[in-house]
C-alpha cells in the first residue's frame, strides 16, 4: 500500500495497480499548487464528509476518471443525481471493494455541503486490504472528528498498521487527543492530516513529533505530494 498526501486531508492510497483518492481538497489549497489534479489517478473517491475542504475537487476528478464515489448515503446521492457513479454506505456498514474491505464508521463532526445543504452523517473510513495475514494491511482514516471513545471499537476489530489522524485542532482533534486516540486505536504509527492549511489549524510540527515520541508512538508527517509505503 502506497500512501500519497495531497495536502490538507486528501490522500492517494496506492493498492495493488488500484487508486483510491480520499477527500480531494486541492486547487483550493494555496500550499498545494504545485499538485495538477489533472495528474491524479482515481478508480475511487471516499468523501469523509461534504464540507468544501474535503469535496472541492470531487468533481472534476470524478468527470475525467469516472471513479466511484464512496460516502454516506446523502452524499453519494447527491453525486448521483449529477450523473456521477456512487456506492452509497452508512455507519457500521462494511462492503468488499476490489481494492479491500471497506468499513465506514463513526467520526463527531458535521456535513453540511457547502450551500449549506444537508451531506449526511460524517464518518471516517478503515480500509483492510486482501491476502495472507502478514500481507494484509489494514489504514484507519479518521476524517475530521473528535477525539471518541467509539475509536476503542475501531482498535478493537481491526490490527492497525497506521491510523490517518487529524491533529491541527479548532475543527478536530488536537495532537494531545490524536496521540490518546492513537492509544484507542492500538497503533504506534500515525499519519497526520488536517493541519496547516490555514490560520486556525496551524500546528508546530518539531514540537508535535516529539509529542509523539515521548509516549513511544511516530507521528509521520508528508510533504504535499510525498508518498510512503506500509
Ligand atoms: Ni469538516
Ligand atoms: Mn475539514
Amino acid at each position: 500500500m502506497k500512501i500519497t498526501f495531497y495536502g490538507h486531508a486528501c490522500l492517494g492510497i496506492q493498492i495493488n495497480d488500484i487508486h483510491v483518492l480520499v477527500d480531494p481538497f486541492i486547487t483550493g489549497n494555496e500550499k498545494a499548487s504545485h499538485i495538477d489534479i489533472d495528474t491524479i489517478q482515481a478508480d475511487y473517491i471516499l468523501i469523509t464528509h461534504a464540507h468544501q475542504d474535503h469535496i472541492l475537487d470531487v468533481e472534476a476528478i470524478a468527470k475525467r476518471t469516472d471513479a466511484i464515489i464512496v460516502s454516506n448515503y446523502e452524499i453519494v446521492t447527491h453525486y448521483q443525481n449529477l450523473g456521477f457513479n456512487g456506492h452509497p454506505m452508512n455507519h457500521g456498514g462494511s462492503w468488499e471493494f476490489e481494492f479491500g474491505k471497506l468499513k465506514y464508521v463513526n467520526a463527531i463532526h458535521t456535513s453540511s455541503f457547502p450551500d449549506g445543504s444537508y451531506g449526511g452523517q460524517p464518518g471516517g473510513f478503515v480500509i483492510k486490504t486482501y491476502g495472507e495475514k502478514s500481507k494484509s494491511k489494514s489504514i484507519y482514516i479518521a476524517g475530521d472528528t473528535a477525539l471518541t471513545y467509539d475509536m476503542k471499537l475501531v482498535g478493537r476489530q481491526f490490527d492497525l498498521d497506521i491510523a490517518v489522524l487529524p491533529i491541527g485542532g479548532n475543527f478536530t482533534m488536537d495532537v494531545d487527543d490524536a496521540i490518546t486516540a492513537s492509544k484507542f486505536l492500538d497503533v504506534h504509527r500515525v499519519l497526520g492530516y488536517h493541519y496547516d492549511t490555514f490560520g486556525y489549524i496551524e500546528i508546530d510540527k518539531v514540537r508535535a513529533k516529539a509529542k509523539f515520541d515521548s509516549k513511544l508512538r511516530t507521528l509521520k508527517l508528508l510533504d504535499i505530494g510525498a508518498s510512503m509505503e506500509i
